[in-house]
């Protein structure tokens, strides 16, 4: 080994602590990585041109200056020295802003290229809260800090259950739900790892987005002739994937070529052929509240006493759904028997409704059992239905749908709406509430934890407990969370 050569001359300025031109900024130059010798030679520099360069750390610095250390480098070592100070210092510059200060003669405005980058520390962070597994026990709001990774992630499994591949669409959901769930948005995979429901696949699709802004699997899938037409095809109310597939095999990829192709359409295709622009149109939360006026209303006069809740999507806060969701009850057990065909043939006589199928209750508890009713199926009275809704929307309770008047603008004075009814008797109301509200995956979660770590069996209807052979009743969603051993979480956090 040849022995370095030691400096004969001090460096300039070592030594000196003049008077500090700018007082107000504390400086400490990191020694890791930058050397004895030249921490030495800079930090007199400085000093020269007057500022304030610490030899020793303190509470007192404000900036710290590192040389070829990344942020989270200097931040563990910062974690080491601070400890029982109070304060950290508010920036942890690159030598950059040092030398260019330097050279200015006065602090430099930091800019974004001049400040260490963080990543570990909101790694960490992200890390250290604990994501379970089941999304029935996370609190999932509308607000998603991962919206690009989760809706381009959200795209395959729509594809995988486009292709009847449910367990994939499943897998695919719930990495989603979990993205959703996070406090702050997600630049590296790292901190993700560990995290449940987050397998290879999905990591791979985020890895892609995070690195080169799109995922090539979404965006081939998002280009391909069969997804394309399975969407549109898919996207006609009644129409299942099943006969999407059948008529793509057929030759049928789009609206136009499916009206002149002599396939025989049910009844509820027809109308979702014919109101296919609306249909797909987002439904508004002034809409719905309209719709829910006139529903209440046909429900209150032929049912005295009979109450309506809005449910899904709109009942967890959502600004707009792709219908419009309603639970009906009696609160005198057994009123509600043959309710909805009133309900419907009310709205029918007032001329709201464009299509309706309405499907009988045929629940029973004592022939069913737990068994069938864990089923994500229920047996409840509903009606699955498109109203004829005016445009102005509080227009609604008053006019009934028969005018057929255009506004002053030509559009059509009213527009479809799809609208679901259900009709729960008092004693199931509030597994119905539960079920009909949502998200999809929140109730599955709910389901499977019930099933899994509970051994009982939840449905829209019911919660059975196997090991007591006996069903638990409850009278509100707060029971039945508590019956389940799980943390109250309110519609407005079911979002996952
Ligand atoms: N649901 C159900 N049985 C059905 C249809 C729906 O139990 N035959 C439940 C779903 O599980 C969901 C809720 O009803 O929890 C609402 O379903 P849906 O209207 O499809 O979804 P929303 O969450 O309301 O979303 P959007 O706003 O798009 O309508
Ligand atoms: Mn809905
Ligand atoms: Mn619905």
């Amino acid at each position: 080994m040849v022995p370095m050569k030691r400096r004969k001359l001090l460096p300039p300025g070592s030594g000196r602590t003049g008077p500090s031109r700018f007082p107000l900024v504390v400086l400490f130059l990191l020694e890791r990585r930058m050397g004895a010798s030249r921490r030495a030679f800079l930090s007199g520099l400085g000093r020269e041109r007057g500022f304030r360069v610490e030899e020793e750390f303190s509470g007192n610095v404000t900036h710290v200056i590192s040389e070829n250390n990344d942020g989270d480098e200097v931040r563990v070592w910062l974690d080491s020295q601070v400890r029982g100070q109070d304060g950290t210092p508010a920036h942890l510059l690159d030598i950059s802003w040092y030398t260019e200060s330097l050279a200015a003669g006065l602090p430099v405005e930091i800019l974004d290229r001049h400040q260490l980058r963080e990543q570990q520390r909101s790694e960490a962070e992200v890390v250290m809260i604990s994501v379970s597994s089941y999304a029935c026990q996370r609190r999932t709001s509308l607000i998603n800090h991962n919206a690009v990774l989760t809706d381009a992630l959200s795209l395959l499994p729509h594809n995988a259950e486009l292709n009847e591949d449910e367990g994939r669409g499943l897998a695919f959901r719930r990495a989603a739900a979990v993205l959703k769930f996070l406090p702050e948005p997600v630049t590296t995979t790292t901190p993700l790892r560990g995290l449940p429901c987050l397998g290879e696949h999905s990591l791979r699709v985020i890895e892609d987005i995070l690195q080169d802004g799109a995922s090539r699997e979404v965006e081939s899938t998002k280009r391909s002739e069969r997804f394309k037409a399975l969407k549109v095809l898919n996207g006609i109310f009644g129409v299942g994937v099943k006969t999407a597939d059948r008529w793509i095999r057929a030759g049928i990829r789009y609206l136009q070529p499916l009206q002149g192709s002599g396939e025989t359409l049910s009844r509820a295709q027809r109308a979702g052929l014919r109101y296919y622009d609306d249909l797909n149109q987002p439904v508004s939360r002034a809409e719905a509240d309209a719709v829910g006026e006139i529903v209440e209303k046909a429900a209150v006069s032929v049912l005295p006493g009979a109450r309506m809740t809005l449910i899904g999507g709109f009942r967890r806060g959502k600004l707009t759904g792709h219908d419009v969701d309603f639970l009906l009850t009696h609160p005198e057990e057994g009123r509600e028997e043959g309710l909805m065909p009133k309900v419907v043939s009310r709205l029918e006589s007032e001329g709201f409704l464009l299509y309706q199928k309405t499907t009988r209750n045929s629940y029973l508890e004592s022939e069913d059992g737990p068994a069938r009713s864990s089923s994500s199926m229920d047996r409840f009275q509903k009606c699955f239905s498109i109203f004829k809704l005016s445009r102005g929307e509080e227009g609604g309770a008053e006019q009934t749908g028969n005018g057929e008047s255009l506004t002053p603008s030509g559009q059509e004075a009213w527009r479809a709406v799809r609208v679901d009814l259900v009709v729960s008797p008092v004693s199931q109301s509030a597994f119905a509430l539960l079920g009909w509200t949502g998200s999809k995956l929140f109730e599955r979660e709910m389901r499977r934890w019930a099933r899994r770590e509970k051994a009982m069996s939840l449905s829209s209807h019911a919660l059975y407990d196997t090991r007591q052979r006996r069903y638990l009743r409850a009278s509100s969603e707060e029971e039945i969370f508590a019956l389940l051993g799980l943390e109250f979480i309110p519609p407005s956090e079911r979002n996952a």
